[in-house]
Parts: structure tokens; sequence; C-alpha cells
């Protein structure tokens, strides 16, 4: 599943951000690449411990927790601390796939990544390149999205960042464990919930029917999640 997440931020917050992290220092972004990645990695970074990057990033999560598509399609277990990253003068990152299980800061122990998703914090007029492609079943989909939106996608997908050739393409990235590891199991349960509240708008919540098909998603949800 690609499921791009118009306007996650809005306008103010995406302005609020930016001046956290506008001014901050940017390091080298393979401060945090495994082996195979640094091969391929060509972009700067905000360090993770850094005030602009936690300050950023408990903007992006505030954003995340209100949203209920965001909720419906990743069923969050974990959420790892949104970092920075920051393309300019043909800066890329080639084709990769992002580390199946990362340690996370502190003492919070290790997340696996099961969806992967990109917020979107320049708007997309002011550079060139800088798409998001991603590889699916039906070939590569390229994402550049306006300032604010985001995009979630599989984790276990090959993706890369086109080079940006004029401008500077500015991005949050994060990494989400779901309640539902298999990807076919999640898809199916977002696309339950989301027809739920499609037919729950149509014919009223209390109808019977939908009452029975609320409690379907439950027990799917119930014999699926991990704790
Ligand atoms: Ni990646």
């Amino acid at each position: 599943m690609l499921l791009p997440l118009p306007a996650l931020l809005s306008p103010d917050e995406v302005a609020a951000l930016r001046r956290f992290i506008d001014t901050a220092d940017w390091i080298d972004g393979n401060a945090t690449s495994g082996h195979q990645a640094q091969l391929v990695k060509d972009n700067l970074q905000l360090p993770e411990a850094s005030e602009a990057a936690q300050s950023a990033g408990q903007i992006v999560l505030a954003a995340l927790a209100r949203n209920p598509v965001f909720i419906s399609a990743a069923l969050p277990a974990k959420i790892y601390p949104p970092m920075f990253n920051s393309y300019a003068g043909g800066q890329n990152y080639g084709l990769h796939v992002d580390n199946a299980v990362r340690v996370l800061p502190g003492a919070g122990g290790t997340i696996r990544a099961d969806l992967s998703m990109t917020v979107f914090l320049e708007d997309p007029a002011t550079y060139d390149g800088g798409e998001l492609s991603i590889e699916t079943a039906f070939g590569a989909q390229r994402v550049k999205l306006s300032a604010g939106d985001g995009v979630l996608y599989p984790s276990s997908s090959l993706h890369r960042v086109e080079p940006v050739t004029q401008g500077r393409r500015l991005a949050s990235f994060l990494w989400v464990q779901s309640m539902v590891a298999d990807e076919r199991a999640r898809s199916s349960l977002f696309d339950l919930d989301q027809s739920i509240q499609q037919l729950s708008a149509d014919v009223g919540q209390d109808h019977s029917a939908l009452v029975r098909l609320t409690g379907v998603y439950h027990n799917l949800l119930r014999r699926w999640a991990e704790a």
C-alpha cells in the first residue's frame, strides 16, 4: 500500500517546524546509515539528538496522532522519532531498502520498521527533481507532494530519492512498527475500516449490519494484533 496523507501538517505547522530546522546545523546523512546505504546515500540530516530535530519531531508526531487515516492504515505500535533530511546540488539517495530493525534512542529497545513515511516540507515548485520513487508490483511510483503532505509505504519496498538539481528538498522521515506485522492483513483491515466509515456516514452507524461489521473488524484485529 502506498498511501498519500494530504495536509498531514497545516501550513502553520510547516512554518513552525521550519523555524526549528532552517537555522539548525545539518550533518552528513551517512551518520545513521547501514553499510549498504552508505554506498548510495548523499544528503544532509539533522542530528537525531539535536533540540531542533526533537522540537520539529514533536510537531510531526502530534499531527500523526490526530490523523484517523494514518491510525487506520498503520495501526501503529511504535513510531521512530521523526528525522529530517535535506537534498540540494544534485544530492540523491540511490535505490535501497530501509533497515528492518532499529534501536530506539534512549532506553527504548528496538523497533521493527513495517512502514516508512516521508513528510514533504518544501513547496515542490521551488526545487527540481527530488521525487521519492517507490517500486511496487505495478511499477515504480514517483511521489513529490506539497509541503505538509505525507506518504506512507511499506518499509519492505525498494525506493530512491531522485537527484535534486535545483533548489532544496526538505523532508521529515520516520518508521512505524505496526500492531499488525503482516502487510496483507493490515491492508485488509484498512479497507474494512474505511468501508465501515463510509457506510456509517451513508446509513448511520447504528445500522445492525454495520454493528456486526464493526464486530468483525475488531475480532480480526484481536486475532492479528501483537500486544
Ligand atoms: Ni529509505
